[in-house]
């Protein structure tokens, strides 16, 4: 009789205990949702567009600097205000009617297109293409001699110092709550290499509208204004020292980012190897060549496995390089030097 009066006393207990529980669980969720910092995620494609423009927000604030407002300028009408089209020769810097702002899209602050928001603290910097500590001056100096296929802007230069400003101001005033990236959200590396036929079919049933049948570009009504949808090869395009030139890089851009209008990181179009055939179909023509690219990445080992051109430090083929299959060149690096590479 007492086991079983004990036996009952255990069981009111136990079931006390769960009970308890059962209480304690949405007490625990309610203090665990109000404790939870407010962290606005911005889930709408459309939203992460249009959320925040550098170009209205200037527009519509006469106390930023007219250095700020300068150096936006010089980022997003590069050709007229540093390039081909600007009406004094001393100030053609930039070599095609490129913008920064085409590859760094919305001013360069739109997450997942190698944005520039909080780029000035991640300067100075090693870089492996020059083996070396750069600032983000020689940063934005290797885009102006590859993507812009032009010169070097002086360190202390009134364009260099308007761009700085620019990079400077964005810090101070983009909203804490939107996402940013550094570079481009990562692509799963195919194990196939380029399929130049099936990049074809994919360029023309989802860039020719915009870019061209022979990635040409469209110029705006008035050509003295660049272009309104800029070319992807040729003579006027990026040439093959830039880091778009690399398939796996401009993979990662073409997939977060393209179609222009319907691709976001959160929402992208393409499948990553659609965007790997079509960024090696574009990489496949001909553009400007950058002199003196054998002295790229002075430790050879540190070269990007997608680089088109050698020397490299293993024996690969230049057009394994160029268009994979990827994974053996990884691994291959990772057995011999313990390097893990992701580009
Ligand atoms: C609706 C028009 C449109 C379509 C379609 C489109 N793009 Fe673009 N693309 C643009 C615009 C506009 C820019 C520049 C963005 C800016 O300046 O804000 C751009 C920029 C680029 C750039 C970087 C700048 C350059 O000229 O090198 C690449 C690379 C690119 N697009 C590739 C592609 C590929 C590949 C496709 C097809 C999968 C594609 N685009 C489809 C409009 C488009
Ligand atoms: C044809 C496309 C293209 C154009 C045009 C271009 N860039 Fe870039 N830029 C890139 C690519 C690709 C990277 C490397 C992104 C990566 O791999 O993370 C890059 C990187 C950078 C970085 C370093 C980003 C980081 O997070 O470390 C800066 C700064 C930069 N570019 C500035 C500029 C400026 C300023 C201009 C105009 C003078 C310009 N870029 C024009 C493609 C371009």
């Amino acid at each position: 009789m007492e086991e079983f009066g004990s036996l009952v006393r255990r069981l009111i207990l136990l079931l006390g205990a769960f009970t308890g529980i059962l209480l304690l669980i949405p007490l625990l969720l309610y203090l665990h949702k109000t404790k939870t910092p407010t962290f606005v995620v911005v889930d709408e494609p459309a939203t992460v567009l249009n959320e925040w423009l550098p170009e209205t927000i200037l527009k519509e604030s006469p106390d930023v600097s007219p250095l700020v407002k300068k150096g936006f300028l010089f980022v997003s009408q590069t050709s007229q205000e540093m390039g081909p089209l600007a009406s004094q020769e001393a100030d053609r810097f930039s070599g095609n009617n490129l913008s920064c702002t085409n590859c760094h899209l919305n001013g360069g602050a739109l997450p997942g297109s190698a944005s520039w928001v909080h780029i000035v603290d991640r300067f100075p910097q090693f870089g492996g293409r020059a083996n070396a500590i750069g600032t983000l001056e020689d940063r934005i100096n290797g885009c102006m001699e590859r993507s812009m296929n032009g010169k070097k802007l002086a360190e202390d230069a009134p364009q260099m110092k308007a761009i700085i400003a620019y990079m400077d101001w964005l810090e101070s005033v983009f909203p804490k709550e939107i996402k940013t990236f550094k570079g481009y959200p990562a692509i799963t590396i195919p194990t196939v290499a380029v399929d130049l036929e099936k990049g074809k079919s994919i360029y023309t049933k989802e860039c020719t509208l915009c870019h061209g049948v022979e990635g040409q570009g469209v110029l705006r009504s008035d050509p003295n204004q660049g272009y309104e949808y800029p070319p992807l090869w040729g003579a006027d395009s990026y040439n093959d020292g830039a880091g778009m030139h690399r398939v796996i890089t401009a993979a990662a851009f073409i997939k977060n980012n393209m179609p222009f209008g319907q691709a976001t990181w959160q929402a992208p179009k393409l499948t990553d190897e659609e965007a790997f055939h079509v960024a090696g179909y574009i990489n496949s023509f001909e553009r400007p060549h950058k002199q003196n690219t054998e002295a790229d990445y002075p430790d050879k080992k540190l070269k990007p496995v997608s680089t088109p051109y050698g020397p490299w430090a293993d024996t690969f083929s230049p057009t394994q390089h160029k268009y994979g299959p990827f994974p053996p060149i990884i691994d291959f690096y990772l057995q011999s030097y313990s390097l893990k590479k992701t580009k």
